[in-house]
């Protein structure tokens, strides 16, 4: 409950920008990796266009025998047709070459040999272009028409870079419009089947938790049959669970605040009573003689149930504190404070090994075997002679994971009306006087321990097990 409360998330931000960015995101980052590809075809296409070009001006030059022979308008016309500064054409170990009347001498001179064009190659080709400085000079090698005929031309990279630059923006910018619009799309949908309903149960959630007892925040659960629907369901029963338990528990709450205040009062009056009723007692007359001791009893009684009650109220409140603790003198004060200890009637057998230590909290628990033994007395004082030898034992048991003491005694078992409400408290009781407190507290102070306490099933008399976890051992 005194968990910080989360601030509702603004209008982009939370789940809706996040799937947004996402989308796009993964959307661009594919299309960058279609991109590279088609970015390397555009460019073989590029320099084969080119190189086309120049294998029909070759086929030109391979037919003429004196190349320098051709009217220079002639070539220059070849050469700007391909856009190239100049054409070599190699021929069984010949080589023919035109180039422009101004030949630009070049400095950096970067091949592009079509001839061994796989997909890799060409990809590397395509981003060095990109990269590069833009004043590099091409060399373009391809096949000639004939089969040993090879082909060179010499050109600047700058169209074709500018080219490459040109068709790159025109693939970013369609690749943007399909991200946008599909991750508007996308979110469109997402937003009517996910995160409006989520964020009407984040709201609904941040509402009902500021307050639990207005029943009119409980959500009204849509029809929907999906996750989001049983969602809203599962909420909904909880916001009204949790809505009947607080007004359950302030009610109870203000119950036990007068009983509380009831209970006071009368254990106070019933002290004055007792003394009175002391007073009494020591009158001579033999009728008050005879009468006296009952009303004292009587008043005891009631004060002790007065006082248990008031009790109930304060202690199961804290937490356990642990500590080591020596279980064999834990149980012989136990005992003691049950008045079993040299008990006329009743024997009483301590078997704890004097090695067992336990980390508990010494009274809360030694308050849970006082519980036990006292029951166990009580329950043999009132069998009274039925039972031949009377006797209260507490054992020890252990295995991998637990430790358990076991308080037994050869009574006469539980009776029907106890065993229905047992550990409950205020209902358990089936004796005169009785609170029904004692088994419930116990059995509260055990779990807080980490253990648990059951009663075991046996023919004869009645066994209370123990059980704690063996995490809470000491070795000494
Ligand atoms: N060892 C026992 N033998 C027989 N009956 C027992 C034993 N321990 C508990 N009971 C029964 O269980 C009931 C509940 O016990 P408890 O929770 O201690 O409440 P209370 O002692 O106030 O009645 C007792 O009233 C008694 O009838
Ligand atoms: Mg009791």
């Amino acid at each position: 409950m005194t968990a910080e409360r989360s601030a509702p998330p603004g209008r982009f931000s939370g789940l809706s920008i996040k799937l947004i960015a996402t989308i796009i995101a993964v959307i661009l980052l594919v299309e960058v990796v279609v991109y590279l590809p088609s970015l390397a075809t555009f460019r073989a296409n590029w320099l084969d266009d080119r190189l086309r070009v120049g294998v029909v001006a070759a086929r030109v030059l391979d037919a003429v025998p004196d190349v320098m022979a051709l009217p220079r308008e002639l070539t220059d016309r070849l050469l700007t047709s391909a856009g190239a500064n100049a054409i070599v054409y190699r021929r069984q170990g010949q080589s023919q070459l035109i180039e422009l009347a101004s030949p630009v001498r070049p400095d950096v001179v970067v091949t592009a040999d079509m001839r061994q064009a796989d997909l890799m190659t060409l990809i590397v080709g395509a981003i060095d272009v990109l990269f590069a400085s833009p004043d590099r000079t091409l060399r373009i090698v391809g096949q000639g028409d004939l089969d040993d005929s090879l082909v060179e031309l010499l050109m600047s990279e700058r169209p074709l870079r500018q080219d490459m630059l040109a068709y790159s923006r025109q693939i970013g910018i369609v690749s943007l419009a399909i991200a946008v619009v599909t991750a508007v799309a996308l979110y469109l949908l997402a937003s009517f089947l996910f995160i409006y309903p989520v964020r009407r149960l984040t709201q609904n959630m941040l509402a009902f938790r500021q307050a639990p007892e207005n029943a009119s925040l409980i959500i009204t659960p849509s029809a929907r049959r999906d996750e989001i629907g049983i969602v809203e369901r599962e909420l909904a029963a909880m916001e009204s669970d949790l809505f009947s338990m607080l007004r359950q528990r302030r009610h109870l709450a203000d119950l036990g605040l007068a009983v509380a205040k009831i209970n006071h009062d009368l254990r106070n009056t019933l002290t004055s009573a007792q003394l009175l009723s002391d007073q009494v007692a020591t009158l001579d007359d033999p009728k008050v003689q005879r009468l006296a001791p009952r009303l004292v009893t009587t008043l005891d009684k009631a004060i002790g149930f007065a006082q248990s009650v008031l009790d109930y109220g304060r202690e199961t409140a804290a937490p356990p504190v642990l500590a080591p603790v020596a279980m064999l003198a834990l149980v012989d004060d136990a005992a003691f404070e049950a008045r079993l200890v040299g008990h006329p009637a009743i024997g009483f057998a301590n078997a704890v090994p004097e090695s067992l230590v336990l980390n508990v909290d010494a009274s809360q628990l030694g308050r849970v075997l006082l519980n036990l033994l006292k029951n166990a007395r009580e329950a043999l004082e009132a069998a009274g002679t039925a039972i031949a030898s009377p006797q209260v034992s507490v054992t020890v048991s252990e295995d991998e994971e637990t430790v358990t003491l076991s308080v037994s005694d050869n009574g006469p078992g539980l009776p029907p009306r106890a065993r229905e409400n047992l550990f409950v408290a205020f209902e358990g009781s089936a004796r005169a006087g009785g609170t029904g407190l004692g088994l419930a507290i116990a059995r509260e102070i055990t779990e807080a321990h980490g253990g648990k306490l059951l009663l075991a099933d046996q023919p004869t008399g009645t066994r209370f097990d123990l059980i704690l976890p063996t995490t809470l051992r000491v070795d000494v």
